[in-house]
Formats: structure tokens, sequence, C-alpha cells
């Protein structure tokens, strides 16, 4: 495709996005200012843990479609399309920092032509593109802009890009947003053989194309995300219900969800959601509702319940214990905020692990990816180990924070000879208790008595 392309940021977005469109044909500038990532990426590596992104990176370079670099005034000016992927960290009080946003809209106005189109794909709150437009004019910019909002899972970010259920565009220029659109489209007639390339599963159904305007793109992603933020902290109140009452969350919801109106994804109860997104959103949509004058009650509640989870599972440990965790053996698997990762922003693992250092307890943990990301949020009390078996030997309690395969899969007559008589907590809901009892150790799951 006869177009170029600039994407600012080689966060999770902003790589995913730049090495696709590299290796679909698209001559793709990544501009990225942190010295050792840049280096990284130029090195057809990634620096975070992304299933099948490695070889499109490559792809990307070898082709020469994939130009990392950390100058605006080497790819802005040459550019169609700029493609703002920086990021959007939530303030202490819950509100969304957009200093980056707006940093990456101004480093860009003095090199981009004026037939250009901005595109942001930064998740950011309703109404913050009309205040780029602004920003445009302001400097007398003739720039279009569209909102282009990202629905990508880290750990499965190729198969959602390119097997997508919608790419959304809103701006007012109709022909902008279709231009967006067009980029799209050329991707998706490249799918198979990237994902072959990636060597990752091919999806199976067509996703849908939505156009609308600006300030609707920008709350469908921050509604996405709460929506889902809501399923999650729903099943994990039914999953407290679950547990004072003698009924099992999993076969509640599996049933709830076989009804089509409410599906089953994102209804797995356990200790909360984390990762850089639904924390975020959550508190940035409670935020930039206010700011609007509307209270958002319902996702203040979501919230709540989240934060709750993490000593709601340390609570149903002590009762075990009769109260007392007294020089008890912990053993935390899993220290991203999920598997298939090795980021561990606002990851439960770490959370329950620091709230039990906080006990007269000895905690061991492993993580198979999260390792050195993990070792700066720990408490110093915590002690990292290389492996599984050198985490779990000995323990009193065995806590599944994530369900990595190999935990998941890690046969239990070992666990039972590593660590006999513990207790099995699967903070996850992953795992067969029947299976886990059968080999004489004790098992607490969320909402599964
Ligand atoms: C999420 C959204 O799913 C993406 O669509 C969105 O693009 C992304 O945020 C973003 O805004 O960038 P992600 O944060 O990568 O993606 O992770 P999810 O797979 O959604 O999981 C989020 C958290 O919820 C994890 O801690 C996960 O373990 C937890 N979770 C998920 C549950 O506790 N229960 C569930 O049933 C599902």
């Amino acid at each position: 495709m006869n177009t170029t392309v600039t994407v600012l940021g080689a966060g999770y977005v902003g790589l995913t996005t730049a090495s696709l469109f590299a290796s679909s044909g698209i001559k793709t500038f990544l501009v990225e200012p942190n010295e050792s990532r840049l280096k990284s990426i130029k090195n057809g590596r990634s620096f975070f843990f992304e299933q099948g992104i490695d070889p499109v990176i490559q792809h990307g370079l070898e082709s020469k479609n994939l130009i990392p670099t950390d100058s605006y005034a080497e790819s802005v000016p040459e550019s169609d399309f700029i493609f703002s992927c920086v990021g959007t960290p939530d303030r202490p009080d819950g509100s969304s920092n957009l200093d980056f946003v707006f940093s990456a809209a101004k480093s860009t106005i003095e090199h981009m032509k004026p037939s250009a189109i901005y595109v942001q794909k930064s998740t950011v709150p309703v109404g913050t593109g009309e205040k780029i437009i602004e920003l445009f004019r302001e400097n007398d910019h003739s720039a279009e802009y569209v909102s282009n909002p990202e629905f990508l899972r880290e750990g499965t970010a190729l198969l959602d890009t390119l097997w997508f259920d919608r790419v959304v565009v809103g701006g007012d220029n109709k022909e902008s947003a279709q231009k967006v659109l067009d980029l799209y489209k050329h991707l998706e007639t490249k799918r198979e053989s990237i994902s072959k390339l990636a060597d990752i599963k091919t999806g199976e159904e067509n996703g849908e194309y939505i156009s609308t305007s600006l300030a609707s793109a920008e709350l469908i992603k921050v509604t996405s995300n709460a929506f889902l933020a809501m399923k999650i902290s729903f099943a994990n109140s039914i999953a407290k219900v679950a547990d004072a009452t003698g009924a099992d969350i999993n076969e509640v919801m599996y049933a709830v969800g076989s009804d089509k109106r409410i599906g089953r994804q994102f209804l797995n109860a356990g200790r909360g959601y984390g990762g850089g997104c639904f924390p975020k959103d959550v508190s940035g949509l409670i935020s930039s509702s206010l700011e609007n004058g509307v209270d958002l009650d319902i996702m203040q509640a979501v919230q709540d319940v989240n934060d709750s989870m993490p000593s709601y599972i340390i609570e149903k440990i002590r009762a075990k214990f009769n109260g007392n965790l007294n020089s008890k053996k912990i053993a935390i698997l899993g220290l991203s905020f999920k598997s298939g990762t090795s980021d561990v922003r606002k990851s439960p693992g770490i959370k329950i692990a620091n709230l039990l250092s906080k006990e007269e307890v000895e905690i061991s943990a492993y993580d198979p990816q999260a390792m050195s990301e993990a070792a700066e949020d720990l408490d110093k009390s915590i002690t990292l180990h290389e492996s599984l078996e050198s985490t779990i030997e000995g323990a009193d309690v065995v806590i599944f924070t994530t369900n990595w395969p190999e935990f998941i899969s890690y046969p239990t007559d070992k666990i039972a000879s590593l660590a006999p008589n513990s207790t099995i907590v699967d903070a996850m809901n992953s795992l067969d208790s029947s299976e886990v009892r059968q080999h004489g150790l004790a098992y607490l799951g969320v909402g599964k008595s």
C-alpha cells in the first residue's frame, strides 16, 4: 500500500500496530524515545513478552518497512497518518494523566504535513479530541483528527488486531475516517500470512468496521473496558454469596453465561482484575464523568469490589488456619497481572504478596516471564525463586494468582510431594478441586465452598 505511517510510542499498542502495518507492506516509522527499548526493537525483539510479536518485528525490519527511530523530524514530515499510541497513566486521584498525549500532539504539529491525518489510539477521556483539534487550529494546522480506539488484549495482541471483533473510527470528516478504515482493510487482506509468520492461531469470524462521531468513539473505548470490569466485579460479588451459601460460582456463571444475552466471557471470579487498563479506565471514567456532572456510582462499586478481592482471599486463608498465619510458608505462583504477559502493572498477585508480607509469614514467589519486572514492586522480604518447584517446596499454602498454562497443568501429585498437606488457594478458580483434594491437599477457591 503506497502510504506512510508514523506510530508514536512503542508500548503494547504502538509496537503491535507498527509492526503489523509494516509487515503488511506499509512504510511505518515507530517513534520511541526510550533508548533501551528502541535498541531492543532495532535488534528485532520486543522489550516485553508478547506471543508471536518478534518474528513480525523482524519481518518489518528485514523488508525495511519498519523504521524504529527516536526522531519526530525524521518520521512525521513524510507521513500521511500519525498514530498516537502514547501512555495515559492514572493520577493518584484516579483521573487520566494526559501529559504524554498533549506533548506528542505538540511535538508532531511542527513537522506534520497539512494533509496528514492524526489518529488517536491512546485511551483518552471523552472530549480530549476536541482539545487537540483546538491545539492544531491555534497552531494554524489543518490536519484532520480521528479517534481509533484500541481493543487488543496483552498476551493476544496480534490475534486481537488481525482477527478483530470491530474496528472503530470516529471523526467529523467522513473521508478521513474512511482512509483510516482502509488501512485496516488492507491489513485484513494480509492477516493469514502474518498469522503464519507469527505462528499464532487464526480467528474465525469477520469483524465489523464501525464509523462514529469523535465523542462516541472516545466513549466506546472506556465503556467497553468498564463493562468488562463490571462483569468481573459482578462475578466476584456473586462469588462471595456462593461462599456464604455453598453454591459453586463456576457452575453458576457457566449456566448464567449460557444465556447469549449475557455471554460466558469475563465472568471468571477470582482475585480481581489488574493491568494497565481496567483499573485506570474505570477510575478515569468515574473521574471524567464527574467533571461532566454525572456521578457514575455503579463504577465506583465495581472498583470497590475489585479492591476488596485480595484481602477477601487472604481472610479466607486466615480462617482456614483458625485466624493465625504466624510462621506459615506461603508460595505465590504468578506475578504478572494475568498469564501470557510480563506486565506487572496493578498485578493482583503482587498485591496479595505484599499484603501477606505484613504478616509473620515467609513468602516465596515465581513467575515464568515477569520476575525482573516484579522485583521492583515486591516487598523486600519476599524471596523470588527461579522455578515453580523451589517456590512451592515445603509450603503450607500455595496461591495460584495467575493461570499460566505451566501452573495449572502442573501435576498435582508433584505438588503433593513437594508441599505435603498444603492448602492450595485457587485465586483464579482454574483448578479441579476434587483432583486437589484427592491428593490429600486442602482446596480454597473463590466462591467454590
Ligand atoms: C483489556 C481489554 O480486554 C482489551 O480489550 C483492551 O484493549 C485493553 O484492556 C486496553 O484497554 O488496552 P488487558 O488489560 O490486556 O485488556 O487484559 P484482560 O484480558 O482484559 O484482563 C484484565 C484483567 O481482568 C486481568 O487481570 C485478568 O486476569 C482479569 N480477568 C479477566 C478476571 O479476573 N476475570 C475474567 O473473567 C477475565
